[in-house]
Protein backbone atom coordinates (compact mmCIF):
# COMPACT_ATOMS: atom_id res chain seq x y z
CA UNK A 1 0.00 0.00 0.00
CA UNK A 2 1.44 3.67 -0.73
CA UNK A 3 2.31 5.73 1.82
CA UNK A 4 -0.75 8.34 3.11
CA UNK A 5 0.75 11.75 4.08
CA UNK A 6 -2.20 13.74 3.84
CA UNK A 7 -3.71 11.86 7.18
CA UNK A 8 0.31 12.69 8.45
CA UNK A 9 1.24 15.67 10.89
CA UNK A 10 4.66 16.22 10.63
CA UNK A 11 6.99 18.34 12.83
CA UNK A 12 10.21 19.11 10.69
CA UNK A 13 13.11 21.15 12.53
CA UNK A 14 15.53 23.13 10.63
CA UNK A 15 12.51 24.00 8.23
CA UNK A 16 13.94 27.46 6.89
CA UNK A 17 16.55 26.18 4.86
CA UNK A 18 18.22 23.70 2.66
CA UNK A 19 16.86 20.27 3.05
CA UNK A 20 14.36 21.30 5.86
CA UNK A 21 12.96 23.58 3.41
CA UNK A 22 13.26 21.18 0.74
CA UNK A 23 11.23 18.38 2.55
CA UNK A 24 8.44 21.35 4.12
CA UNK A 25 7.64 22.08 0.42
CA UNK A 26 7.34 18.74 -1.12
CA UNK A 27 5.09 16.72 1.90
CA UNK A 28 2.75 19.84 1.62
CA UNK A 29 2.47 18.82 -1.93
CA UNK A 30 1.41 15.48 -0.60
CA UNK A 31 -0.96 16.27 1.69
CA UNK A 32 0.91 16.61 5.31
CA UNK A 33 0.55 18.59 7.57
CA UNK A 34 3.44 20.50 8.97
CA UNK A 35 5.16 22.45 11.71
CA UNK A 36 7.96 23.88 10.84
CA UNK A 37 10.86 24.97 13.52
CA UNK A 38 13.53 27.11 13.05
CA UNK A 39 15.08 30.28 14.33
CA UNK A 40 14.62 32.11 11.84
CA UNK A 41 10.65 33.77 11.63
CA UNK A 42 10.92 35.04 8.53
CA UNK A 43 11.76 32.31 6.15
CA UNK A 44 9.66 30.22 8.17
CA UNK A 45 6.81 32.80 7.02
CA UNK A 46 8.01 32.09 3.68
CA UNK A 47 7.67 29.23 3.43
CA UNK A 48 4.19 28.81 4.99
CA UNK A 49 3.44 31.36 2.75
CA UNK A 50 4.68 29.32 -0.14
CA UNK A 51 2.72 26.12 1.12
CA UNK A 52 -0.80 28.04 1.29
CA UNK A 53 -0.44 29.48 -1.70
CA UNK A 54 -0.75 25.71 -2.87
CA UNK A 55 -3.54 24.58 -0.59
CA UNK A 56 -1.10 23.26 1.79
CA UNK A 57 -1.35 23.36 5.57
CA UNK A 58 1.95 24.10 7.77
CA UNK A 59 2.21 26.84 10.72
CA UNK A 60 5.69 28.45 11.57
CA UNK A 61 7.13 27.26 14.52
CA UNK A 62 10.01 29.71 15.63
CA UNK A 63 12.13 27.98 18.22
CA UNK A 64 15.71 27.07 18.87
CA UNK A 65 15.67 23.45 19.15
CA UNK A 66 18.21 23.27 22.57
CA UNK A 67 15.18 25.44 23.88
CA UNK A 68 13.23 22.07 25.65
CA UNK A 69 10.26 24.56 27.16
CA UNK A 70 10.15 25.96 23.04
CA UNK A 71 10.53 22.94 22.01
CA UNK A 72 7.46 21.07 24.11
CA UNK A 73 5.62 24.51 23.12
CA UNK A 74 5.89 23.87 19.43
CA UNK A 75 4.80 20.38 19.57
CA UNK A 76 1.75 21.09 21.82
CA UNK A 77 0.67 24.19 19.29
CA UNK A 78 1.01 22.16 16.47
CA UNK A 79 -0.83 19.58 18.23
CA UNK A 80 -3.75 22.19 18.84
CA UNK A 81 -3.68 23.60 15.40
CA UNK A 82 -3.52 20.06 13.37
CA UNK A 83 -3.88 17.25 16.00
CA UNK A 84 -1.73 14.40 17.41
CA UNK A 85 1.67 14.36 15.69
CA UNK A 86 2.90 11.66 13.06
CA UNK A 87 6.28 12.09 12.65
CA UNK A 88 9.16 14.61 13.69
CA UNK A 89 11.95 14.84 11.07
CA UNK A 90 14.87 15.78 13.01
CA UNK A 91 16.59 17.71 10.83
CA UNK A 92 18.26 21.06 12.26
CA UNK A 93 21.98 21.39 12.02
CA UNK A 94 24.98 22.74 11.68
CA UNK A 95 28.71 22.01 10.32
CA UNK A 96 32.05 23.31 11.09
CA UNK A 97 35.04 22.55 10.20
CA UNK A 98 37.94 21.66 13.07
CA UNK A 99 41.18 22.62 12.73
CA UNK A 100 42.59 19.88 15.43
CA UNK A 101 46.24 22.56 16.22
CA UNK A 102 43.37 25.08 17.77
CA UNK A 103 40.78 22.65 18.71
CA UNK A 104 37.83 25.27 20.75
CA UNK A 105 35.74 23.40 22.94
CA UNK A 106 33.45 25.58 23.09
CA UNK A 107 32.84 25.27 19.58
CA UNK A 108 32.17 21.17 20.22
CA UNK A 109 29.31 21.87 22.61
CA UNK A 110 27.78 24.54 20.16
CA UNK A 111 27.56 22.09 17.60
CA UNK A 112 26.85 19.24 19.85
CA UNK A 113 24.47 21.60 21.23
CA UNK A 114 22.33 21.55 17.93
CA UNK A 115 23.44 18.39 16.69
CA UNK A 116 22.53 15.94 19.40
CA UNK A 117 20.87 17.81 22.35
CA UNK A 118 18.53 19.63 20.00
CA UNK A 119 17.64 16.38 18.07
CA UNK A 120 17.29 15.15 21.76
CA UNK A 121 14.71 17.53 23.26
CA UNK A 122 12.88 17.63 19.46
CA UNK A 123 12.09 13.99 20.42
CA UNK A 124 11.49 14.96 24.01
CA UNK A 125 8.52 16.92 22.77
CA UNK A 126 7.02 14.25 20.83
CA UNK A 127 8.03 10.81 22.17
CA UNK A 128 5.36 10.21 25.38
CA UNK A 129 2.42 11.13 22.95
CA UNK A 130 3.25 8.45 20.64
CA UNK A 131 4.13 5.91 23.03
CA UNK A 132 0.79 6.70 24.51
CA UNK A 133 -1.02 6.05 21.45
CA UNK A 134 1.51 3.27 20.02
CA UNK A 135 2.31 4.61 16.66
CA UNK A 136 4.65 7.30 15.72
CA UNK A 137 7.55 7.69 13.35
CA UNK A 138 10.89 9.36 14.46
CA UNK A 139 13.47 10.16 11.76
CA UNK A 140 16.76 11.72 11.96
CA UNK A 141 19.33 13.52 9.49
CA UNK A 142 22.41 12.41 9.96
CA UNK A 143 24.98 12.45 7.38
CA UNK A 144 27.57 9.84 6.15
CA UNK A 145 30.45 11.50 7.97
CA UNK A 146 29.12 9.39 10.93
CA UNK A 147 30.77 6.22 9.81
CA UNK A 148 34.68 7.05 10.46
CA UNK A 149 36.60 9.99 11.06
CA UNK A 150 37.27 11.89 8.57
CA UNK A 151 40.26 15.06 8.54
CA UNK A 152 38.87 18.77 9.84
CA UNK A 153 35.63 16.24 10.37
CA UNK A 154 36.38 15.69 14.09
CA UNK A 155 32.88 17.95 15.44
CA UNK A 156 30.88 17.58 13.10
CA UNK A 157 31.44 14.08 12.37
CA UNK A 158 31.26 12.69 16.17
CA UNK A 159 28.14 14.63 16.50
CA UNK A 160 26.28 12.87 13.53
CA UNK A 161 27.73 9.14 14.86
CA UNK A 162 26.23 10.58 18.59
CA UNK A 163 23.09 10.97 16.47
CA UNK A 164 23.06 7.91 14.42
CA UNK A 165 23.76 5.92 17.98
CA UNK A 166 21.30 7.73 19.83
CA UNK A 167 18.27 6.89 17.35
CA UNK A 168 20.02 4.01 17.07
CA UNK A 169 19.28 3.06 20.77
CA UNK A 170 15.94 4.36 20.70
CA UNK A 171 14.71 2.32 18.11
CA UNK A 172 15.20 -0.38 19.97
CA UNK A 173 13.13 0.94 22.77
CA UNK A 174 10.70 2.11 20.56
CA UNK A 175 9.84 -0.68 17.69
CA UNK A 176 8.13 -2.80 20.07
CA UNK A 177 5.91 0.46 20.92
CA UNK A 178 4.65 0.85 17.38
CA UNK A 179 7.31 3.44 16.95
CA UNK A 180 9.32 3.96 13.61
CA UNK A 181 12.83 5.00 14.14
CA UNK A 182 14.81 6.10 10.49
CA UNK A 183 18.06 6.97 10.22
CA UNK A 184 19.22 9.12 7.29
CA UNK A 185 22.76 9.24 6.18
CA UNK A 186 23.43 11.59 2.94
CA UNK A 187 26.39 12.68 1.23
CA UNK A 188 27.01 16.11 -0.01
CA UNK A 189 23.63 17.88 -0.72
CA UNK A 190 23.75 21.46 -2.35
CA UNK A 191 22.58 23.50 0.18
CA UNK A 192 23.70 26.97 2.20
CA UNK A 193 25.30 24.68 4.41
CA UNK A 194 27.94 23.02 1.69
CA UNK A 195 27.34 26.57 -0.59
CA UNK A 196 31.34 28.59 -0.42
CA UNK A 197 33.33 25.34 0.15
CA UNK A 198 36.27 25.03 -2.60
CA UNK A 199 37.02 21.86 -1.52
CA UNK A 200 35.82 18.94 -3.29
CA UNK A 201 32.50 17.27 -2.49
CA UNK A 202 32.43 14.22 -4.65
CA UNK A 203 29.14 13.02 -5.81
CA UNK A 204 27.61 16.06 -4.81
CA UNK A 205 23.72 16.15 -5.18
CA UNK A 206 21.28 18.29 -6.52
CA UNK A 207 18.81 19.31 -3.35
CA UNK A 208 15.70 18.08 -5.08
CA UNK A 209 17.10 14.76 -5.99
CA UNK A 210 18.26 14.01 -2.05
CA UNK A 211 14.59 15.17 -0.65
CA UNK A 212 13.43 12.81 -2.97
CA UNK A 213 15.23 10.09 -1.66
CA UNK A 214 14.93 11.11 1.62
CA UNK A 215 10.93 10.85 1.08
CA UNK A 216 11.31 7.63 -0.47
CA UNK A 217 13.70 6.18 2.92
CA UNK A 218 10.60 7.44 5.14
CA UNK A 219 8.19 5.93 2.62
CA UNK A 220 9.38 2.36 2.66
CA UNK A 221 10.29 3.01 7.03
CA UNK A 222 13.52 2.22 6.22
CA UNK A 223 15.92 1.74 9.58
CA UNK A 224 18.60 3.20 8.03
CA UNK A 225 19.30 4.33 4.80
CA UNK A 226 22.81 5.72 3.13
CA UNK A 227 23.24 7.97 -0.11
CA UNK A 228 24.24 8.20 -2.90
CA UNK A 229 25.11 4.37 -3.95
CA UNK A 230 28.34 4.93 -4.94
CA UNK A 231 29.47 7.48 -1.88
CA UNK A 232 28.11 5.21 0.52
CA UNK A 233 29.72 2.31 -0.94
CA UNK A 234 33.13 3.96 -0.63
CA UNK A 235 32.20 4.58 3.16
CA UNK A 236 31.14 1.29 3.77
CA UNK A 237 34.29 0.01 2.06
CA UNK A 238 36.59 2.23 4.43
CA UNK A 239 34.19 0.23 7.61
CA UNK A 240 36.02 -2.89 6.17
CA UNK A 241 39.35 -1.39 5.91
CA UNK A 242 42.22 -2.20 9.22
CA UNK A 243 43.04 0.87 10.42
CA UNK A 244 46.41 1.84 8.74
CA UNK A 245 45.02 1.08 5.56
CA UNK A 246 41.88 3.48 6.56
CA UNK A 247 44.15 5.99 7.77
CA UNK A 248 46.86 6.40 5.12
CA UNK A 249 43.80 6.54 2.49
CA UNK A 250 41.20 8.92 4.33
CA UNK A 251 44.74 10.89 5.81
CA UNK A 252 45.07 12.02 2.61
CA UNK A 253 41.55 13.45 1.63
CA UNK A 254 39.40 16.49 3.22
CA UNK A 255 36.71 17.32 1.82
CA UNK A 256 36.95 20.81 4.10
CA UNK A 257 39.11 23.77 3.64
N1 LIG B 1 23.98 19.62 2.99
C1 LIG B 1 24.65 18.49 3.14
O1 LIG B 1 25.55 18.14 2.33
C2 LIG B 1 24.32 17.55 4.27
C3 LIG B 1 24.83 16.25 4.22
C4 LIG B 1 24.56 15.37 5.26
C5 LIG B 1 23.77 15.79 6.31
N2 LIG B 1 23.28 17.05 6.35
C6 LIG B 1 22.47 17.44 7.49
O2 LIG B 1 21.22 17.88 7.05
C7 LIG B 1 20.67 18.80 7.99
C8 LIG B 1 20.21 20.05 7.26
O3 LIG B 1 21.34 20.64 6.64
P1 LIG B 1 21.25 21.62 5.41
O4 LIG B 1 22.32 21.24 4.48
O5 LIG B 1 19.86 21.76 4.94
O6 LIG B 1 21.75 22.97 6.13
P2 LIG B 1 21.14 24.45 6.20
O7 LIG B 1 20.59 24.86 4.89
O8 LIG B 1 22.21 25.26 6.84
O9 LIG B 1 19.91 24.27 7.20
C9 LIG B 1 20.09 24.07 8.57
C10 LIG B 1 18.77 24.29 9.25
O10 LIG B 1 18.93 24.05 10.65
C11 LIG B 1 18.35 25.12 11.36
N3 LIG B 1 18.99 25.29 12.65
C12 LIG B 1 20.31 25.46 12.91
N4 LIG B 1 20.50 25.66 14.22
C13 LIG B 1 19.28 25.61 14.81
C14 LIG B 1 18.82 25.74 16.13
N5 LIG B 1 19.67 25.96 17.16
N6 LIG B 1 17.49 25.65 16.39
C15 LIG B 1 16.62 25.43 15.36
N7 LIG B 1 17.00 25.29 14.08
C16 LIG B 1 18.32 25.38 13.81
C17 LIG B 1 18.52 26.33 10.46
O11 LIG B 1 17.51 27.28 10.76
P3 LIG B 1 17.73 28.67 11.55
O12 LIG B 1 19.11 29.14 11.28
O13 LIG B 1 16.65 29.55 10.98
O14 LIG B 1 17.48 28.34 12.97
C18 LIG B 1 18.25 25.70 9.11
O15 LIG B 1 16.86 25.66 8.87
C19 LIG B 1 21.77 19.05 9.02
O16 LIG B 1 21.54 18.28 10.16
C20 LIG B 1 23.02 18.60 8.30
O17 LIG B 1 24.04 18.19 9.20
C21 LIG B 1 23.53 17.94 5.35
Amino acid sequence: MSFDWSNKVVLITGASSGIGRGLALALAKRGARLGLVARRADLLDEIVGEVESQQGKAIALVADVQDQAAMRAAADRLRAEFGAVDMLIANAGIGTTTDAAQLDATEVATVFGVNVVGAASSVAAVVPEMIQRGRGHLVAISSLAAYRGIPKSATYGASKAALSLFFESLRLDLQPRGIDVTIIHPGFIKTPLTAGREATMPFLMELDYAVAKIIGAIEKKRKSYAFPWQLASIVRLGLLMPIPMYDRIAGKRSFRE
